[in-house]
């Protein structure tokens, strides 16, 4: 349970090992692939790929959200949270990984709207944040199950009246392929799976909970896959 909302018991699970992962196994290389440092060429086209979708989802809020609360649920080193700090929103930046938190509070220092933003370690799901106007949550819920995806879209929906701006990793046959072929290597060094979610349950799921599909695009570049959609109460 996270709050009022009923996750599986892989939720908690999940999110301890995305814990791990982000704030030691892969803090580094997170750090440099959202910053301006040298990366491959694959994780060039992952940076390329991230950066439209910030733009994207950043496009679907108000141009000017002076006066609106926004939950950046999953705020990783908190580009997103910046830039709508920037726009003139209050922003609660929260990161299950402390380590990415501090780093996002260090890159922001002197940036405009940088005093808008709370910079917190922990759930997303947590009630302790309180309500919002809006929750965007970029590609913070790939690893967990579809039912707990769609269990903390509709938590985020429900707690954002203007709408949750979630994104997810589509079910195209080569995420399938991927997602088995990681399967049949033992659990080690590799990376937390993404789990592919197919986009029409997920909607139907959501309308199952009283929340409606608003709008609803994917990108894709090079090795980056991912689908955003708006889901609205
Ligand atoms: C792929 S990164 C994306 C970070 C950021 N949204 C961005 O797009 O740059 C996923 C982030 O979600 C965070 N995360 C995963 N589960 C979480 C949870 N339950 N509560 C808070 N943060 C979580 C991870 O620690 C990680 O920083």
């Amino acid at each position: 349970m996270s709050g009022s909302v009923a996750m599986t018991p892989g939720w908690d699970a999940r999110r301890s090992a995305l814990e791990a992962y982000f704030d030691r196994t892969a803090h580094d290389a997170w750090a440099a692939l959202t910053s301006d440092a040298k990366v491959s060429r694959v994780r060039a086209t992952v940076r390329a790929g991230r950066d439209r979708m910030r733009a994207l989802l950043l496009s679907w809020l108000p141009m000017d959200l002076r006066g609106s609360r926004l939950l950046d649920a999953g705020c990783g080193t908190g580009a997103l949270a910046l830039a709508a700090a920037a726009r003139g929103a209050d922003v609660v930046a929260v990161d299950v990984s402390p380590r990415l938190v501090a780093l996002a509070a260090e890159r922001a220092e002197g940036q405009p709207g940088a005093a808008r933003v709370r910079w917190l370690a922990g759930d997303m799901l947590s009630p302790d944040l309180g309500g919002f106007d809006f929750a965007v949550a970029m590609d913070s819920l790939i690893h967990y199950a579809p039912a707990d995806i769609e269990a903390a879209s509709a938590a985020l929906a429900q707690r954002a009246p203007g709408g949750a701006l979630i994104t997810f990793a589509p079910a195209t046959p080569l995420l399938r392929t991927m997602h088995a072929a990681g399967k049949l290597f033992p659990r080690g060094d590799r990376s937390p799976a993404i789990v592919p979610v197919a986009r029409d349950r997920l909607v139907a799921r959501l309308a199952a909970a009283g929340l409606r599909p608003g709008r609803d695009e994917r990108i894709v570049s090079g090795f980056y896959t991912s689908h955003a959609l708006e889901v609205l109460r």
